[in-house]
This record gives C-alpha cells, sequence and structure tokens, in this order.
C-alpha cells in the first residue's frame, strides 16, 4: 500500500519567513525582525534559499528527536519548516543518489554553535544511512571520536564554555549505497599557547580537569597526581568549575569513546601519561644562580616534580635537567652550548608543555584516523564537515597570533562563500548570457591578500623577520609591517608611513589592526615572532627522543640525533597558509551547503536577541547581499544533457530518446509541460528555473511517471513471474501427487501390517497366557504332592530316624555299659598279669593262631588233583583274602604240573599230534569237535596180523604210519569203492582192500595240497604235483570217517620227510584234476534220507555235487 502523503510546504504555518527570499520588503530591520520573530517562537532555523541561517538558542530544543529525523528523512528540502536536518538529507542524498561529493560548511563566531550544527549533521546523517552490525560500527566510531577530540581540543572561554579550540575539518566516506565506509580528520593549528597559559575566565583544554576530577585514586597515583586543581600552576584557578559541566563524568564518556574507537589500553595509559606529564612541568620552577664568569644561570628549585616527570615518562632525569639549563646551537660544523637564564628556562619549560600537548593532540588525530580509516578501496562518495574556530575578538587588544590565525581562516572562508554563492552565481549569469542585474557586495579578497600575499602579506613578512639574521624582536616585525602595509585600506598601525593614524589613541603603538571582513580586530604584536617559529630547543626534543616511552619518542622525531636536520622547520604562519590553501582547494571540489551560525547574544543565555549583535553578524557574513543574489537569480540551473536525461520521461516527444540538440530537447520538453515562460530562462548551456517550486513541480512529476513506468514494468515482470510460477506449481502439483499417493498408500499398507501384526500378537499372547497358566496350574500342583510326600516322607523318616537313634542310642549304651562291664570284670581279672606290651603279644599269638588254623583247615578241605576240577574251598578270614587265592594258583600249576609228568613218550606224541590237529582245524572244520574225544591209533587194519595182506606188508618195507579202509570217489559217478590207505614215512599208497593190491603209490613229495570241506563230511582230496607220474589218473577223492587224523598225520610226515607245509585248503568248493578236465567238488546241504552218509553225484563232466545231510 502506497503511503499517503500529505503535501506541506515550507510555507505551511510559517512564523514570519522560513525564506528570506520571500521577505517583502527586503531589508536590514525586516531582516533581523523576521530573525528575531522566529527566535522568539523556538524557530532558530532559517533559510535563503539553500543556505541555512542558525541561531544559537543556548538551550536545549525538542527538535533533535528520532521523529523529527524520520520527519524530514526522504524529504524535499522546502517542504517542512527550516531545520538543519533538511540540509543534511539534501547533501546526503544527493551524494548518494547523484553521486556528487559534498562538503558542508559552518561559519560564524566563536560560540555561535558550529561545533553543535557539525554533530548534528553527523548524527542526521548517522541515522539515516544504511544499517548492519558493520556500519554501525563505522558509524558509531565517526561518533564518537568527537567527545575524545573535544576533550583534548576544546577548552572554556569566554564565549563558550565548549570552545574548539583547533580547527577540524571530516570527510565522511560512503560506498555506492551510500553506506559509511569510514572517515578521515584534518586538524589545523591547536591552540596550544592556552596550555600554559588561559586568559581571565576562560580554562585550560578540558581533558586536565577531567583527569583531575574522574580518574579513580589509583589511576591518579599512578599517574603521580592529586586531586586538587590548585596543586598545578598550569590550570587557572578563577574559573576551573563550569556550571552544567560534569568533567568527571566526562572523562568517563571520554574513555569509554576512547575504547570504541579502538585505542589500545596502553594507548590510552601512555596519553594520559603524557596529559600528567604537560600538567607537572608547570609546576618545575627556577631560580637564579650566579656563575663565576658572570653569566646568570637558572637551577630548578625544587627537583621533587621533575624526578616524577622523569619517572613517570623514563626520561633520564639528568638529561632533562640538562636540557634545562643549557641550549647548544649547532652551526655546520660547530656546537656552541650556552647557559640558560631563569626567563629562558622558563620559556623552554613552557615550550616543551606545548610541544607536547599539541603533538599530542595530532598523534590522537593520527591514531583516531587509523581506527576509522575506510577499509576497502572501492570507489567512495565524501561528505565533508568543516567545523573551524569561529571568528574571534578579544577586547583590550588581547588579540594574538593565535586569534590572527583564526580570524585569517574565517576570512578565507568568507572567500570561498563569496566565490561559490554571490560571485560564482553572477558570473555564470553573465556566461550563460542570462539577463540579470547586478548585486553590489563585499568581496573580502582584498583581506585575504593582505595576510597571505607571497611578497608582501603579513604572514610573508612575519617569515621574513624570522629567518631574517641579526636581532629580531616583535617589534621589528611590526616596524616592517609598518613599511610594507601602511597604504593597505584594511591595516592600520600608529607607527605606518601613512600618518592616518597617529592620533587614534585607541589603537596602541605595540599594537596594528586589521579592518576583517568581520569587523577590526587589534592584534597585539607581541609573542608573533616567537609563537610563529614555535622554537622548541634542540636540546629538549633530544630528550624527548631518548625518553624510554613509546608514544613520547614518537612525537619527538627530530630529536634522533641521527636524523639531524639543520634546515629550520617551516613556521608555524606558513604550515597554516597551506594547509587552508590545500582545504580550500578540496572544498572548491565538492558541492557545498552552507550552514551560518549566528549568535543572539554574548552571554550564553537562552532567549536573549540582542539586535545590535545580530546586526553585525549579519552584515559582516553578508547575509542580505546572498539574499538579493538570490532573489535576481534563478533557484536553480541545470546543463541541458543532465536536464533532459532526467525529465524527458515527461514527454511523449523525448521519451525514450531524443534525437537532435540538448536544448531543443528540453524546449520541447518545457514546453510539452506548459511551464510558464517566466518561470524558466535558457542559457547557453544551462537552462535557469527561477523558482525552486517549478523544479519541485518536474520533480514530483518525474517521480509520478516514474512510478508508472515501474507498476508497467512490475505489470509486466508480475504476470511473467507468475506464468512461470503457475506453470512450475502445475509441474510440480504432479509429482508431489504422485509422492502424495504412494506414500499414503505406503502408510496404508504399514497400517494394516502393523494392526495384523498387533491382532497377532495379542491373539498369540493371549494362548501363551492361556498355556502358561495351566503349567502354572500344573505345575503347582506337582509341586505340592512333591512337598506334600516330601513332607510325608520327612515325617516318616524322622520318626523312623527317631526311633533308631533311640534304638542306636540304647544299643550303645547297652553295648558301652556291657564293654565297661567286660573291661572291668577282665581288668579286674587280669590286671595281676598283663604287662604293657601284652596286646601286642595275645594279637601276634591270635594271628599265629588263626593261621595256623586255616592252615590246617585247608589241608582237610583239599580239592581233587584233577587240573579240571574248579572246585576250591570258600575263605575262611577276610584277612586271608590274597594268600587264599595265592594258595589256590599255587595249587592248580602244582596239578598241572603232577598231571603233565604222568605221560608216557606215546602219549605225549598223540598229544602233540591232537594238539597240530587242533591248530589246523579248530573252528575251520565242523567234523573237528567229533575227533577231539577219539585216540589217534592209526594202524586201524593190523596190516602184519591179517594174512590177506600179506602181500601188501611185504611190498611195505617202512613202519606204517597209517592204515584204514577209506572210500575212494569214483570219478565218473561219484559211487565210492573201498580202499586201504597206507601212510609211510615216505609214500602214500592205495591199495584194494580184498586182496591188498597196491592201487597207486605217491610219493609224500608229489602230494601238493589236500582240500575238504568245512561241513561235517569225512570228503577230501589230494592233490597232485602236476606231471609227476602219479597224477597222470588225476587227483584222488576220499572220504574216511577218520579224516582229521589222517589229514594231520599226512600234514606231520610230509613237513618232517619234506621240510615243507602241506597245503590244506578247507573250501566247501574246489577243483579237483580228473585226468585232463579240472571237476569242481561242490558241498551242499542235502536231504537225510539216506541216514547220516554223505552222498556223492556227478551232475557233469565239470561238477561233482555232494550232499551233507
Ligand atoms: N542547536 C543548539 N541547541 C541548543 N544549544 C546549542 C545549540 N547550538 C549551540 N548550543 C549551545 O551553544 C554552545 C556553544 O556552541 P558551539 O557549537 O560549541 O559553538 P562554536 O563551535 O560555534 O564555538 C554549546 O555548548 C551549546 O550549549
Ligand atoms: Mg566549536
Amino acid at each position: 500500500m502506497a503511503k499517503m502523503e500529505v503535501k506541506t510546504s515550507l510555507l505551511d504555518d510559517m512564523i514570519g519567513v522560513g525564506d528570506m527570499v520571500l521577505l517583502e520588503p527586503l531589508n536590514e530591520d525586516s531582516f533581523i525582525n523576521n530573525l528575531k520573530k522566529r527566535f522568539d517562537h523556538n524557530e532558530v532555523y532559517t533559510y535563503i534559499g539553500s543556505v541555512v541561517i542558525s541561531i544559537n538558542p543556548y538551550r536545549s530544543l525538542p527538535i533533535y528527536t528520532p521523529e523529527k529525523v524520520e520527519e524530514y528523512r526522504n524529504r524535499n528540502f522546502y517542504e517542512l519548516s527550516p531545520h538543519i536536518f533538511a540540509l543534511s538529507d539534501e547533501a546526503y542524498r544527493s551524494l548518494r543518489d547523484q553521486d556528487k561529493d559534498q562538503c558542508i560548511l559552518i561559519t560564524g563566531e566563536s560560540g555561535a554553535g558550529k561545533t553543535e550544527a557539525s554533530k548534528l549533521v553527523m548524527s542526521y546523517v548517522a541515522a539515516v544511512c544504511g544499517k548492519g552490525a558493520e556500519v554501525n560500527q563505522v558509524k558509531e566510531q565517526l561518533l564518537q571520536s568527537n567527545p575524545v577530540l573535544e576533550a583534548f581540543g576544546n577548552a572554556k572561554t569566554v564565549r563558550n564554555d565548549n570552545s574548539s579550540r583547533f580547527g577540524k575539518y571530516m570527510d565522511i566516506e560512503f560506498d555506492f549505497k551510500g553506506d559509511p565506509l569510514g572517515g578521515v580528520i584534518s586538524n589545523y593549528l591547536l591552540e596550544k599557547s592556552r596550555v600554559v597559559k588561559q586568559p581571565r575566565g576562560e580554562r585550560n583544554f578540558h581533558i586536565f580537569y577531567q583527569i583531575l576530577s574522574g580518574a579513580s585514586e589509583e589511576f591518579l597515583c599512578k599517574l603521580k597526581l592529586e586531586r586538587d586543581f590548585s596543586r598545578y600552576n598550569y590550570l587557572g584557578l578563577d574559573s576551573a568549575k563550569v556550571n552544567g559541566v560534569d568533567d568527571a563524568s566526562n572523562f568517563r564518556t571520554v574513555r569509554n569513546a576512547m575504547q570504541i574507537v579502538g585505542f589500545m589500553d596502553h594507548e590510552t595509559q601512555s596519553v594520559f601519561e603524557v596529559v600528567a606529564a604537560v600538567l607537572k612541568l608547570g609546576n618545575i620552577e627556577f631560580k637564579p644562580e650566579s656563575r663565576a664568569n658572570g653569566l646568570d644561570e637558572s637551577k630548578i628549585k625544587d627537583k621533587n616534580e621533575l624526578k616524577e616527570i622523569c619517572e613517570l615518562t623514563g626520561i633520564d632525569q639528568s638529561v632533562l635537567e640538562r636540557a634545562f639549563s643549557f641550549r647548544t646551537v649547532e652551526a655546520k660544523q660547530e656546537k656552541v652550548s650556552t647557559t640558560l637564564n631563569v626567563a629562558q628556562a622558563y620559556y623552554a619549560r613552557d615550550a616543551l608543555a606545548k610541544n607536547l600537548y599539541s603533538r599530542l593532540f595530532s598523534w590522537l588525530v593520527t591514531r583516531i584516523n587509523e581506527s576509522i580509516k575506510a577499509q576497502t578501496k572501492v570507489r567512495k562518495k565524501v561528505m565533508g564537515v568543516l567545523d573551524i574556530y569561529g571568528f574571534e575578538i578579544f577586547e583590550n587588544a588581547d588579540n594574538s597570533f593565535e586569534q590572527f590565525i583564526i580570524n585569517y581562516c574565517n576570512e578565507k572562508l568568507q572567500q570561498i562563500f563569496i566565490e561559490l554563492t554571490l560571485k560564482e552565481e553572477q558570473e555564470e549569469y553573465i556566461r550563460e548570457g542570462i539577463e540579470w542585474t547586478n548585486i553590489e557586495y563585499f568581496n573580502n579578497a582584498i583581506i585575504c591578500d593582505l595576510i597571505e600575499n607571497n611578497q608582501t602579506g603579513i604572514l610573508a613578512m612575519l617569515d621574513e623577520e624570522c629567518l631574517r639574521p641579526g636581532t629580531v624582536t616583535d617589534d621589528t616585525f611590526l616596524e616592517k609591517l609598518n613599511q610594507v602595509c601602511a597604504t593597505h585600506q584594511h591595516f592600520e598601525s600608529r607607527m605606518s608611513k601613512c600618518s592616518r593614524f597617529l592620533n587614534d589613541t585607541s589603537l596602541p603603538h605595540s599594537c596594528f589592526r586589521i579592518q576583517h571582513y568581520a569587523g577590526k580586530v587589534m592584534y597585539q604584536v607581541e609573542g608573533f615572532v616567537d609563537k610563529n617559529n614555535d622554537l622548541l630547543y634542540r636540546d629538549l626534543s633530544q630528550a624527548m627522543w631518548k625518553a624510554n616511552h613509546s608514544l613520547i619518542k614518537a612525537l619527538f622525531p627530530e630529536g634522533n640525533p641521527a636524523k639531524i636536520n639543520l634546515k629550520r622547520p617551516p613556521t608555524a604562519g606558513s604550515q597554516f597558509k597551506a594547509s587552508v590553501a590545500t582545504l580550500m582547494k578540496n572544498l572548491q571540489t565538492k558541492n557545498p551547503n552552507y550552514i551560518r551560525c549566528i549568535k543572539p547574544n554574548d552571554k550564553k543565555a537562552a532567549h536573549i536577541f540582542n539586535d545590535a549583535l545580530v546586526c553585525h553578524q549579519i552584515r559582516y557574513l553578508g547575509l542580505l547581499e546572498n539574499v538579493r543574489v538570490r532573489r535576481a537569480g534563478y533557484a536553480f540551473r541545470q546543463a541541458y544533457e543532465p536536464c533532459l536525461e532526467r525529465y524527458k520521461m515527461l514527454c511523449k516527444q523525448t521519451w525514450p530518446h531524443w534525437r537532435g540538440p540538448a536544448r531543443a530537447g528540453v524546449e520541447v520538453l518545457f514546453d510539452e509541460l506548459g511551464i510558464p515562460e517566466e518561470e524558466f530562462s535558457f542559457g547557453r548551456s544551462k537552462i535557469f528555473i527561477r523558482n525552486p517550486r517549478t523544479l519541485f513541480k518536474l520533480e514530483d512529476l518525474r517521480k509520478q511517471r516514474l512510478e508508472d513506468l515501474a507498476t508497467l514494468i512490475e505489470k509486466i515482470y508480475r504476470g511473467w513471474k507468475c506464468r512461470t510460477r503457475f506453470l512450475l506449481m502445475k509441474k510440480s502439483q504432479v509429482v508431489i501427487a504422485s509422492w502424495a499417493r504412494r506414500y499414503a498408500q505406503q502408510k496404508r499398507y504399514q497400517k494394516i501390517k502393523s494392526s495384523a501384526i498387533i491382532v497377532q500378537s495379542y491373539i498369540r499372547g493371549w494362548k501363551a497366557r492361556k498355556l502358561l497358566r495351566e503349567l502354572k496350574h500344573l505345575k503347582r500342583c506337582n509341586e505340592a504332592v512333591t512337598i506334600i510326600a516330601a513332607y510325608w516322607h520327612g515325617t516318616q523318616a524322622r520318626r523312623e530316624l527317631k526311633r533308631l537313634k533311640e534304638e542306636a542310642r540304647r544299643k550303645h549304651a547297652v553295648a558301652v555299659i556291657w564293654a565297661y562291664w567286660l573291661g572291668l570284670k577282665v581288668r579286674r581279672e587280669y590286671r595281676k598279669f598283663f604287662r604293657a606290651n601284652a596286646g601286642r603279644k595275645i594279637y601276634e599269638f591270635t594271628l599265629q593262631r588263626l593261621m595256623q588254623k586255616y592252615f590246617l583247615e585247608m589241608k582237610k578241605k583239599m580239592p581233587s588233583l584233577s587240573p579240571i576240577d574248579k572246585n576250591w574251598p570258600a575263605r575262611p578270614y577276610l584277612f586271608l583274602d590274597s594268600t587264599h587265592k595265592e594258595l589256590k594258583r599255587i595249587f592248580h600249576l602244582w596239578r598241572c604240573k603232577k598231571y603233565r609228568d604222568q605221560f608216557t613218550d606215546q602219549q605225549k606224541l598223540i598229544y602233540e599230534e591232537k594238539l597240530e590237529a587242533s591248530e589246523l582245524f579248530k573252528d575251520k572244520k565242523a567234523l573237528y569237535p567229533a575227533s577231539v574225544g577219539q585216540p589217534f591209533q592209526g594202524a586201524y587194519l593190523e596190516i602184519s596180523e591179517n594174512p590177506k595182506y600179506k602181500k601188501l606188508k611185504d611190498a611195505v618195507d617202512e613202519k606204517i604210519i597209517i592204515a584204514e579202509v577209506v572210500n575212494k570217489i569214483n570219478r565218473a559217478n561219484g559211487k565210492a569203492t573201498s580202499r586201504i590207505f597206507l601212510l609211510t614215512k615216505n609214500n602214500v599208497l592205495l591199495a584194494d582192500q580184498k586182496n591188498g593190491t597196491i592201487k597207486s603209490e605217491v610219493p609224500l613229495g608229489d602230494v601238493t595240497k589236500v582240500s575238504m570241506s568245512s561241513q561235517n563230511d569225512g570228503f577230501f582230496a589230494v592233490h597232485l604235483k602236476e606231471g609227476s607220474e602219479a597224477a597222470t589218473k588225476g587227483d584222488f577223492l576220499l572220504s574216511s570217517d577218520h579224516l582229521i587224523e589222517m589229514a594231520t598225520k599226512l600234514y606231520r610226515t610230509t613237513l618232517s620227510q619234506t621240510k615243507q607245509k602241506l597245503n590244506i585248503e578247507i573250501s566247501d568248493e574246489f577243483l579237483v584234476q580228473f585226468k585232463q578236465d579240472k571237476v569242481c567238488v561242490k558241498f551242499i546241504q542235502g536231504s537225510q534220507k539216506n541216514g547220516n552218509i554223505p552222498t556223492c553225484k556227478r551232475k557233469n563232466n565239470r561238477l561233482l555235487e555232494v550232499a551233507v545231510p
């Protein structure tokens, strides 16, 4: 919403006229009356065009509040009643918006309110310019530099309780946005004579009083000061206290400001040390002392103060003492030392104090500049604020060099005012060919020339005198002035050649008078030369340089012996002239804004308007001429190009581009806008606008038009922005919707899932709890049963135990009683027989007796001698257990031996054979167990007995081992035929059973193997060696009841004869060689129809089956 702007004007509710240009009739009286009327109504500001006249109200008015700042912010100059803020705003805005460097020139007499005005300007600019932490810090530092400089550079004077005793020009630097970046302060000539001497009713610089009133005891002690003004010679006593000024609280303000500006603690400390040293210097006093050579010499009266100063500043006391007593003059090669008399010593002391203080002040300015200087190197815009000491006239010819310099400066400022406003304005009209009525005004260039002319100027004279060899005094200087300036209109002197003033008794001989633009000032010539020379003896500057105090050392660089410069330093006058020239040059490059301060009375009092005093100021300030020039001329002018550029949007022909000369464009523009002709004139290169109101009208139109244009741009931009935003939103909406749906579905799914899980978990939980309850119940029941049973068993057991215990106790008791009784009886009976080891003997004896009994009984109970008898008497005594077992073993071994010993050799042989048989067949052949009980008889057939076998017996001459009838199995059909089987030492023989005819004879060496079944049959095959004679008919397949015996004997005989083990194969299936064929003999489980006899059957030419029942 656009703010409803209430159009106001300077003309609203006006008291008198706010702008003197509007004054009718225009003369001195009406001018003063207007000012007075406004002053009486608390209107202290009045305009002359763009110049602000400010009358010091000498009381605080409620017109500087933040609300007022807001009111004047961004308003046109003539829109509101005159105010210093309007000027500040105008200057700031044209700096910010039109990129023009500005300067604000504040002039007026001492006490007219210049310093206050400069502070108001700065605070207004600080309030309206950019904000932000960094900017605020810069602002704060810029503003806080004021209290510091005021404390050190201001003093109470008769005209002003807070009079600036130095000139100050401050450049505030801004960036392109109008935010402050920093600043630079230039200071001009501090009135340092005040340090050592103050006129009546005046004070030294504020800082001295502030320290003594405001510093803590501790701090004062550190500075070796006492809280007593009267202790210090340099402090004028009569007006040490100023009404309404609280030095103590100001001291705190200053320290705080120093901190904000960026002074380090040690720096602040050093500064106050220097201040203290200056104050104490004033207390050093000298007394004369005559020396032998007749020369006067001075001596320090009381060295205590000197000592303290030296301690404070780290100067060697003897060095300083010497510097106060001697002066060394160095010519090219020579060094001449002269003693100082008392006056010279005082002069040296004061010079040192003044120099120390003024250099400290310059150092402070430099130090502040260091803190507030702009950091960045971007292009800057500058607003300069000049607050220079005002025009000053003392009564009674008390004006000295300082006033001369101050007034010269003001003269120059008036000059620049004239140049920039009056003269420049009129000259411009002529240049531009504008019709114009000339206005008379006083140009003070002639006075400036009187003072600053390089050859004949007063300052040049003074310098010449100072540099001249020979005796130079203030009087010789005055003489010279009298010669050179005698004819100058504005110079007056009693002694001048032109004797215009010879009889002017109001002009003393030692004075000269200058008619300044602001009035006549009489200067006392005394001290001019000295002050201009500003001499400090080299001994002193060297002493200072030697100080063990970094600040003091830095203040006196010329004291460094390595940098001795024999050239004289520039004089104070020429220095000041140069710096004023620089300042003027600087101001000329900027757009000037004037504040002309007027003092309403000499009493520093509110509500008093002294017409004569104001009239005087108006006159010399040339304000009336200012109004006249203003009225005759044009309020505003501007070159055609920027004017067209600025307003071209107000007219269709010139917008957006004007092709053609700028002047023609402006003509078209003004014509189009219908501005009355008398309101403007066309100059050669500029348009002149008579009335500010016309300009404001133009500005308003422009503003309106700009707003329209802005609206148009905004409209199109907004349309475009809305459309892109809409498209983007549409696209985004689709994306968001898809995501949102997905998300919602996910959520739903998760919710269902989690609900299912919850329901499930509840059911499971419920089931589990149910089960748990049942189980717990069951468990409890079981436990209860167990517990009951346990209790019941326990009770029973305890009862039983109790009973048993009782019984046992009783038994035990009985036994014990019995034992005791028996013991008693035995002891009674055997007491007479017992010796000490009778017990043991009885024991051994009993043991022997028992053993004896055992063995005797054992003898009776001995079992039979049969090794297989397993009987053994029971063990009678436990302790003989191992003996009993051992006895059993020994007995058995012995019994076996006895048994073996009965055998004959024959029997042994039989047993050997039996053993052999056991090894060969046990567990292999089912027939074996039956053979164990049968004795091996060998010769079953008694061949020698039977005559049938006589022939056979003869044929066999060897011993017959086996003679038995066997069945020979026919190879062809399996039928058995009886044969006699004979085994001799070397052969196996088969013979006919009927007649004993030998059928076959096989040497044992040709028998390779015997095969048989594992079963309970008597079949066996005798395998013959292949290729042997016997083998032609094939192997024998035989059957015998004594198979085991026969096989064993065959084996044994073969072993003993051929030393080879006969191979005995036990298998239910083996091969037998019949003539050429190999026939398999297979044993099968047969039926029992033939009784217990196995049957043999030839199944085919390869298989012979034996059925074993
Ligand atoms: N605008 C003002 N409002 C109130 N008092 C003012 C104003 N201007 C000046 N004064 C008073 O006048 C005194 C002198 O003003 P100052 O600015 O120091 O004078 P100058 O710098 O011109 O010598 C101030 O100390 C203050 O008391
Ligand atoms: Mg001042």
